[in-house]
């Protein structure tokens, strides 16, 4: 059995009393959970990373934050840099979620900058990538999911993958209600794991980082589809959006990932 990675995207929902209530819910549900078997993350708004460290620290279940400045520090007004998102023990950082990429015009280059600052500050980027529903109408999904990944290996090799998260979220399956079937799911997380292994010289070298590249699947997960999603063979885990909301939901999913 090989360990699923469970990240919730709280997006920007909550407040103080909130989280206080979800993380004393979700320590309480998740307390069963080998993190040998299931790595569980909840990617939060900056100002709440605090509290996460004080009421997460020393249980099975790890944080981060949704965004990263591309720059490491400087007259970059309102920005976060990877070095402040550490200091409060963060494990995970979402980037190029597709909100962002829709609403803040962040390009492929931006997003590998932001790839960079993460894996130096040692965290682990958990990159979005994806179509949109024309895109995949147009049967053009792995075309695109390529060029997304190609920005990435151009600049900074293929290695960079290495304990980082890669996670296929179809545009259309986000906040939809409709996630993509099991076969679209597997098809799109096995054609990432071999282009990223493709691109490796060494036969040995593609094997060992495939084994390394985790692809998760984000879009519409819930506690009903999640234990089919999971079951797949190169579906790694899940990013979930809504049910991170709910401390029963987001438990129900990481137990059925622990079942896998
Ligand atoms: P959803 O969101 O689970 O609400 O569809 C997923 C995401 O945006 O990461």
């Amino acid at each position: 059995m090989s360990k699923k990675f469970i990240i919730g995207n709280l997006k920007m929902n909550g407040s103080i009393a909130f989280y206080n209530e979800l993380f004393t819910n979700l320590k309480e549900q998740l307390r069963s959970i080998d993190p040998n078997n299931v790595d569980i993350g909840l990617c939060l708004p900056y100002p709440y990373l605090f509290l996460a460290k004080n009421s997460l620290s020393n249980t099975n279940i790890k944080w981060g934050s949704q965004n990263v400045a591309k720059d490491k520090r400087g007259a970059f007004t309102g920005e976060v840099s990877a070095e402040m998102i550490l200091e409060f023990e963060s494990k995970y950082v979402i980037i190029g979620h597709s909100e962002r990429n829709t609403a803040y015009c962040e390009s492929d280059q931006n997003i590998a900058e932001k790839f960079l600052r993460v894996k130096e500050n040692g965290m682990c980027p958990v990159l979005c990538v994806g179509e949109t529903l024309i895109e995949r109408e147009a049967g053009m999904e792995k075309k695109v999911v390529r060029s997304q990944l190609e920005t990435l290996i151009e600049k900074h090799g293929t290695n960079i993958f290495e304990n980082s998260i890669i996670a296929y979220e179809p545009i259309w399956a986000i906040g939809s209600d409709m996630a993509a079937s099991p076969d679209q799911a597997q098809n799109m997380c096995a054609f990432i794991k071999e282009f990223i292994g493709g691109n490796l010289g060494s036969k040995t070298g593609q094997k060992t980082l495939k084994k390394l590249i985790k692809v998760i699947y984000g879009g519409s997960v819930n506690d009903k589809n999640a234990l089919q999603l999971l079951s797949l063979e190169d579906v790694d885990g899940a990013l979930i959006g809504r049910c991170s909301l709910d401390a029963k939901k987001f438990s129900d999913i990481c137990h059925s990932a622990h079942r896998n």
